[in-house]
């Protein structure tokens, strides 16, 4: 199936630097409406500098980035404000992004009566609909920040973004500081939410674990570039780029059996500085298909592009059907082990 919509996000070649270091180098994504897609990567590998730069928190370098057919980094401020009301950002750490002295009744409130709507009985009742629909019981909204586990405190700050109702959001590692045991709770939330509302989200994480549930598609980060692009189910079942399939062997398998037999990828070798990445393939010194080559030259030479594999998976990576060989022949293995 071809999806001939629009685009709600469209990153073109879109490079941050901050001096010498290229957080973010000449990325291009896009978000389908109505998609929530995975952007996964370790830290360091340019995720929130990405949802900072669409958001025009910090102003890209270069590139374009836009947002249902309008332009956001040539945009004005006052543009760009009126937009923000469609686009709203989901922390790590809820307890530090909201304001400690305010209630959760006046901090849900607060994005309305910044763009100015309804009266105060109409904030109220809102107020009320969006702790309810986060799971919470509309009379918390006399306590504070402070009194809540930091699974409650995220619900809120997950009411506080949604309060606008927005198209978009960006949910920059929104369960990393949780304990494990929450986690599901939250991303089951979002993911009743993003029906329910019809949201498209860009989701980050730095575990290729936390966004298998949630994502339609997931984004490969590595050294400010994305790597790998893929349907959720082809990612996960036929991974083809080398840095995909490392951090996918270090996810664990639900199945016991299989979870004995399968085989670890360890990554050695030195992570590239960012402020001086090495001709090439940036993945180069730390790239298990690399030494198994014989180190071809070629990978030293010449940046691998994000090329099409099939319709659903893009991988950067010039021996890309070399790895899915042996990606082929690890499954065999696994079954018949
Ligand atoms: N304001 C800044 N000034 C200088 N360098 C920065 C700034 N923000 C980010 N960087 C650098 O840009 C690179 C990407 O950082 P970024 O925070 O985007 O990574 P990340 O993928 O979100 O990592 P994490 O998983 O740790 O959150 C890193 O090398 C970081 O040190
Ligand atoms: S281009 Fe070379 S170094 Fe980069 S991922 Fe592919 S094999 Fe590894
Ligand atoms: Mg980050």
């Amino acid at each position: 199936m071809t999806d001939t919509s629009e685009p709600i996000l469209d990153i073109r070649n879109l490079t941050v630097r901050f001096g010498k270091v290229a957080a973010v180098n000449d990325m291009s994504l896009t978000l389908r409406r109505g998609e929530t897609l995975g952007l996964v990567g370790e830290s360091g590998s340019g995720k929130s500098t990405t949802s900072r730069a669409v958001l025009q928190i910090n102003r890209p370098t270069s590139g374009e980035v836009w947002f249902d057919g309008e332009e956001l980094v040539s945009a004005s401020r006052t543009r760009l404000k009126a937009l923000r009301q469609r686009m709203q950002m989901v922390f790590q750490d809820p307890r530090s992004s909201l304001d400690p002295r305010m209630t959760v009744e006046a901090l849900l409130a607060e994005p309305l009566v910044i763009f100015g709507i309804g009266n105060r009985t109409l904030r109220r009742a809102k107020v009320a609909e969006m702790l309810r629909l986060v799971g919470l019981d509309p009379a918390v909204g006399s306590r504070y920040p402070h009194e809540f586990s930091g699974g409650q405190a995220q619900r809120i700050a997950i009411a506080r973004a949604l309060i606008l109702e927005p198209e978009l959001i960006i949910a920059d590692e929104p369960v990393s500081a949780l304990d494990v045991s929450i986690q599901a709770q939250i991303i089951n939330l979002l993911v009743k939410l993003r029906t329910q509302l019809n949201l498209s989200m860009l989701f980050i994480a730095h575990d290729l674990a936390v966004v298998r549930h949630i994502s339609d598609r997931v984004a490969v980060m590595y050294m400010g570039r994305v790597v790998e692009l893929a349907d959720r189910d082809r990612l996960y079942g036929a991974p083809a780029h080398p840095y995909t399939r490392a951090l996918l062997s270090a996810v664990p398998v639900p199945d016991p059996a299989v979870e004995v037999h399968r085989k670890r990828e360890i990554l050695t070798g030195e992570l590239p500085s960012p402020g001086r990445l090495p001709y090439g393939c940036a993945f180069r010194s730390r790239c298990p298909l690399h030494a198994a080559l014989g180190r071809p030259e070629v990978c030293a030479n010449v940046l691998p592009p994000l090329v099409p594999l099939a319709p659903n998976q893009s991988a950067a990576c010039h021996f890309v059907s070399d790895a899915s060989a042996a990606a082929a022949r690890d499954q065999r293995g696994g079954v018949s082990a």
